[in-house]
């Protein structure tokens, strides 16, 4: 491991690409970066990724031939961002989405993933993933060297939609909250968590977020309302990868 270098300064970007394909290398990109950093200076990369649909492509991009070996997976900790009250095996589960596109497809050993127990009683299911943090961190806030986020339409991200307990969570590190909109628990990674991230990075793609992504990056009356304008990384760098289609209206 080298000398740690002077902290690059943290960064606020936003980046907008042609379509969905472009963002999800752009964020490949970024993972990439960020995983060559982490193991340079500290020798593991943990990443915390999210679900959803958005990801699937930056899982695919990052098992093809041309990024398989961007990031060193051996030295890679799998974390999760958020997960649906389900079993693994669910078609709704994030960790099992991860595994069909980017753990099984890229063989990352089992003992380099931690994913959330969707199956267990919420409360209980927090409680012991805080437990896994506590155990990987210490007693410091998980400081992720990098966080994939998306963005829900209605400017939730994680699992901390709005109005929802788990947003004003101060101390706690993983939540029980609702999902309202899709009548399910969640299990959630909070805020200040998201906000101790290296690089914290939203990867947003669709016409059907561009209302959002222009309330929100256009600070526009009422975006202090929604969840994802809640992180602001406290000393690392934010980024927003979006396509065409999701800046539309910035
Ligand atoms: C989840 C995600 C959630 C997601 C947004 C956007 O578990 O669903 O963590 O926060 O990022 O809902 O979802 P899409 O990518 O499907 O639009």
């Amino acid at each position: 491991m080298r000398a740690l270098p002077p902290q690059a300064p943290p960064r606020f970007e936003i980046r907008v690409l042609p379509n969905a394909a472009e963002a999800a290398r752009a964020a490949a990109e970024e993972l990439a970066a960020a995983g060559a950093d982490a193991i340079t200076d500290r020798g593991v990369f943990r990443v915390a990724l999210s679900g959803g649909t958005t990801p699937t492509r930056l899982f695919d991009t990052l098992a093809t031939a041309r990024y398989r070996r961007r990031v060193d997976w051996e030295r890679t900790r799998v974390f999760f961002v958020d997960e649906r009250c389900v079993p693994p095996s669910h078609e709704r589960s994030n960790y099992r989405l991860a595994k069909k596109h980017l753990l099984d497809p890229l063989q990352v050993p089992p003992r380099n993933v931690f994913r959330m127990k969707g199956e267990d009683e919420p409360r209980r299911a927090a409680a012991a993933y805080e437990k896994v943090l506590r155990q990987e961190f210490g007693a410091r806030a998980p400081r992720f060297d990098l966080v994939l986020l998306g963005l829900g339409a209605d400017g939730h991200t994680a699992s901390l939609f709005p109005g929802t307990a788990a947003l004003a969570e101060k101390t706690g590190w993983v939540a029980p909250n609702p999902a309202p909109s899709a009548g399910e628990w969640r299990l959630t990674l909070t805020l200040p968590v998201l906000n101790a991230g290296r690089r914290v990075v939203f990867l947003v793609a669709g016409s059907d977020k561009a209302s959002v992504v222009a309330t929100l990056l256009g600070k526009k009356p009422g975006y202090r309302k929604l969840p994802a304008s809640r992180v602001r990384p406290t000393r690392g760098s934010l980024v927003w990868i979006l396509d065409e289609s999701s800046a539309a209206q910035l």
